[in-house]
């Protein structure tokens, strides 16, 4: 397609924008995108920033992928003449990451101009930018949430009651110990985090200490429990379990978001998750993701039960609310464009 200068730089950085809003599981930013004079764009993935631990069936990664496809179709719709992306092709990768090449093609997309942008995506746009995690305590709610929001191609569903809450911080506080009480995940995770600022990748991303919001103190704690000897230790002596639990902030949480849809697809199920947590941003709620509860078909049934709805899929769950009025927020810090991006012209 020929573009002007202008509405080609404008599209450049809708794609920038994106990379740096959309979300990826452990914030792993595993995406580099090419973007071809011919409106073509190839995903590329780094074989370094995969988990092959967290995620040995590359769910997530299919999930981050579709957060990054729907990030890039509303960031298109600040454009003056309206644009949209497709999917052209996905490629499967293998499950033992060790066979793929240290950079390898994911995704071809393409933007065309489009009619359709509904006043749904319109409003979405702008929520990219304002839109957090918030891993903490959050501030009561303000107004009443409704059960149930329609979106376009997902609802999110709010359970507010207090034994459900606990029941579904419990589950989750069991998965999660089952996970990290693995050896080889504890290694992957510490092996991945930045805890200190000595650290020879301390700046690269938004996995160090300060995009965290850690203190020195709490990031000493994840050392010495990620750390295999102690970790083998607090295990045996049955601390480790209180020491990772989450519900406290689970079971009062204002009200946990469920985001459900019909497709069982990974690359969908990211779409709505993104969508749906820009709609809980517009709704000032701010959102901490709780994925794990995603990864045994026990609590997705035992979810999807709490929720009443016809939907088939869970794309996302998170406890929200507010934030606190003296929370001081660190944006988490970006790969550089410079390494995610990259502009082809013929
Ligand atoms: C598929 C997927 C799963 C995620 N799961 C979790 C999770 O279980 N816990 C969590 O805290 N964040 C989770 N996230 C959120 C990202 O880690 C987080 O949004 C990202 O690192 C960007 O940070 P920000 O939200 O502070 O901008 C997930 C993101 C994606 C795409």
């Amino acid at each position: 397609m020929n573009h002007s200068s202008n509405e080609k730089n404008k599209i450049v950085e809708c794609l920038k924008n994106s990379l740096r809003h959309s979300v990826s599981a452990h914030n792993s930013q595993p995406f580099q995108l090419k973007y071809f004079s011919e409106d073509k764009i190839e995903v590329w993935a780094m074989r370094d920033r995969l988990l092959g631990e967290a995620d040995n069936e590359n769910k997530a990664f299919y999930a981050s992928l579709g957060t990054l496809f729907e990030s890039i179709s509303l960031s298109l719709c600040k454009l003056s003449a309206p644009y949209d992306v497709a999917l052209v092709d996905m490629i499967n990768i293998p499950n033992e990451i060790e066979l793929l090449s240290s950079i390898f093609l994911v995704a071809v997309f393409k933007i065309y101009p489009s009619q359709s942008r509904t006043d749904e995506d319109k409003e979405l746009c702008q929520m990219l930018e304002k839109r957090f995690s918030h891993r903490g305590e959050f501030e009561k709610l303000k107004y009443e949430l409704p059960a149930l929001i329609d979106l376009q191609s997902c609802r999110i569903h709010f359970i507010q009651n207090k034994m459900d809450k606990k029941n579904i911080a419990k589950i989750y506080d069991e998965i999660n110990y089952k996970f990290l009480s693995k050896k080889n995940y504890a290694k992957e995770l510490y092996t991945w985090m930045r805890l200190f600022s000595n650290h020879k990748n301390w700046s690269t991303d938004g996995l160090n200490r300060q995009a965290l919001n850690l203190s020195l103190i709490e990031a000493i704690g994840a050392k010495l429990i990620l750390s295999t000897f102690l970790h083998g230790v607090l295990k045996k002596i049955k601390m480790l379990k209180p020491i990772l639990s989450e519900m406290h902030y689970t079971a009062h949480a204002p009200a946990i978001a469920v985001i459900t849809g019909q497709s069982t697809n990974a690359f969908d199920a990211g779409r709505g998750m993104m969508r749906g947590w820009l709609a809980l941003t517009k709704l000032g709620l701010y959102g901490s993701s709780m994925s794990a509860l995603l990864d045994t078909e026990f609590s997705r049934t035992k979810i999807l039960t709490y929720v009443n709805s016809s939907d088939i899929a869970i794309y996302g769950i998170f406890r929200v609310g507010h934030l606190p009025a003296d929370k001081q927020f660190f944006e988490r810090i970006r790969l550089p464009s410079e390494i995610t991006f990259q502009e082809i012209r013929n």
